[in-house]
C-alpha cells in the first residue's frame, strides 16, 4: 500500500483527518499557538478530558478524541524547546512525530496531519526541524502498517515550500 506525504499550508483544527497532532506543553493544559487554537476549536470537552491524563513528557504522545473539530482524535505532544541544538533537541524532536505516529498505527488511525512542532514558541529553527520532521516520519512509516496519509499542516507558505522542497516535489500551483 502506498502512503502519501504532503505538505499544505491550512489552519489545522479545519482539517478533517483521522487525528491532528497538537504541538502541546508537559501539562497538556492548553496554551498559545497551535494549542490554544486546538482547544478552542474542539471546546472545553478536550481540557476536561487533558486534566485526566497526568501531562506528557518531552517527546512522548497521547491520544483524545477530537470532540467538536472535523477531526476524530487530537495527539498530543511535547516539542522540545530550542536551546542551542545541543540538548538532545534533534533526538527529542524525532521521538515526537515517532510517538505520535506509533500511537496513531495503534488506534488504527489512517489518516494524520501534523503541525511543525517546536518551530513556533519553542523556538526550534524551521530549517532543522523539516529535515528531522520528515526523517523520522519516513524511517517509522517503514514499519507501521494501516497510515496512509501524513499531512504536513503548515501555517506559511514558506514553511510549506520547505517541507515541498525537504519532499523533493515541484511546487504546482
Ligand atoms: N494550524 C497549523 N499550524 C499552526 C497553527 C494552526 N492553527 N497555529 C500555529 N501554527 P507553536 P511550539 C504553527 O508555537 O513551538 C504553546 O503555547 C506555528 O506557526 O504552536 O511547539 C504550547 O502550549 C508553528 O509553525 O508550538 C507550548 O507551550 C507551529 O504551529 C508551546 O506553544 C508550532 O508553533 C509549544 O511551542
Amino acid at each position: 500500500m502506498s502512503i502519501t506525504l504532503r505538505a499544505i499550508c491550512a489552519d489545522i483544527t479545519t482539517l478533517a483527518v483521522d487525528a491532528i497532532v497538537n504541538a502541546a506543553n508537559s501539562t497538556l493544559l492548553g496554551g498559545g499557538g497551535v494549542d490554544g487554537a486546538i482547544h478552542r476549536a474542539a471546546g472545553p470537552e478536550l481540557l476536561a478530558t487533558c486534566r485526566t491524563l497526568n501531562g506528557c513528557a518531552t517527546g512522548e504522545a497521547k491520544i483524545t478524541p477530537g470532540f467538536r473539530l472535523p477531526a476524530k482524535h487530537v495527539i498530543h505532544t511535547v516539542g522540545p524547546v530550542w536551546r542551542g541544538g545541543e540538548h538532545g533537541e534533534p533526538a527529542l524532536l524525532a521521538a515526537c512525530y515517532r510517538n505520535a505516529l506509533e500511537l496513531a498505527a495503534q488506534t488504527g488511525l489512517e489518516t494524520i496531519a501534523f503541525p511543525c512542532i517546536s518551530t513556533g514558541v519553542y523556538g526550534y529553527p524551521p530549517a532543522l526541524a523539516v529535515p528531522c520532521a520528515l526523517g523520522a516520519v519516513k524511517e517509522a512509516l517503514a514499519r507501521l502498517q494501516g497510515i496512509r496519509e501524513v499531512i504536513f499542516c503548515c501555517f506559511s507558505e514558506e514553511e510549506r515550500m520547505r517541507y515541498e522542497h525537504a519532499l523533493n516535489m515541484k511546487h504546482k500551483d
